[in-house]
């Protein structure tokens, strides 16, 4: 964890987090509750190639990233303080955009399942996919699925990359994913989301509100995110209207996050484009002629 040390958060918050706010004991007995030699070749896909970003960074200055027991064990712990002022109506916030009524639904980078298993409780009669590509983190959104009597489907695959079916989600749900990559693998994650999504279906994102993390540099730096400064220094409506999503919306939610919305098969209209540009593409030849 050399790397710790040197961010605002290993030098202040690590230290608190880790031994006032994180029950030391408690992640001891989940831990030994689980039978991680079986669960991990149980839900690794072998066909997952892991992309070289995920694999070499170190998220929240845990070395080996997300795949490890530690990341998967303090997830939820650490999350619950990291999302301002309170977890739940953070997350609210992205079942709050739902304006369909969907029957299949899919979360993307779905962790250790709590956003996913709020859409299953909200939608009971919906089949429900998460896909992740730690096999640590399914392992825990498993867990608590089954303790909560929820049948979902986790698998292990990328999100850029599922390997599911195309128009075959009515609803596509990502949280807190597109700060933790590249903003190139986010363009290749939103284009496959729209392959995914019938006609008619919504992507909804929630993460950090890019405008508030680009204008309060100390939120970037206060995390151990390697590329939160990219992602704040872009624009995610510009990125799902590219991916070819219409009817684009962002909202500022809480302190620091946005829920972004997009719909497959609407397409935004350009100002600039001409609203008879199909009519002149005829008749410009003859004009030429
Ligand atoms: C910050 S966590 C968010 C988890 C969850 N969505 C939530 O709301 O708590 C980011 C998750 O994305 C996963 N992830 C990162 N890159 C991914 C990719 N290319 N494909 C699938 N999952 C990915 C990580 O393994 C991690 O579980």
């Amino acid at each position: 964890m050399g790397a710790r040390n040197e961010s605002l958060y290993g030098r202040f918050l690590a230290p608190v987090v880790e031994n006032i706010l994180i029950n030391r004991d408690s992640l001891r007995q989940l831990d030994q509750q689980i039978d991680w030699e079986t669960t991990i070749p149980r839900l690794t896909n072998p066909q997952v190639v892991y992309p070289h970003y995920y694999e070499r960074s170190s998220f929240h200055g845990i070395e080996k990233g997300y795949l490890c027991k530690e990341a998967a064990l303090s997830y939820d712990p650490i999350t619950q303080y990291a999302l301002p002022p309170n977890e739940t109506w953070v997350r609210q916030g992205l079942l709050d955009a739902i304006q369909g009524f969907p029957e299949r639904i899919l979360d993307l980078g779905c962790g250790t399942g709590t956003l996913t298993m709020m859409l299953k409780k909200a939608f009971l009669g919906a089949e429900v996919v998460g896909v992740d590509l730690s096999p640590y983190m399914l392992t825990i959104a498993e867990l608590k699925s089954e303790a909560e009597h929820q049948t979902i489907h986790w698998r292990q695959a990328r999100a850029e990359a599922t390997g599911l079916q195309s128009d075959s989600f009515d609803l596509i749900a990502i949280g807190l994913l597109f700060h933790e990559m590249p903003p190139a693998v986010t363009e290749l994650v939103l284009k496959e989301a729209y392959r995914l999504l019938r006609v008619g279906g919504e992507l909804i994102i929630l993460d950090g509100n890019q405008k508030v993390l680009r204008q309060t540099p100390v939120l970037t730096d206060i995390f151990e995110e390697p590329f939160i400064r990219d992602y704040a220094a872009g624009n995610l409506d510009a990125w799902l209207g590219a991916a070819g999503f219409g009817a684009v919306q962002s909202q500022d939610h809480w302190l620091v996050h946005q829920v972004t919305r997009g719909v497959k098969g609407i397409r935004a209209q350009n100002p600039e484009e001409s609203l008879f540009a199909d009519v002149e593409a005829i008749v410009e030849p003859w004009v030429m002629g």
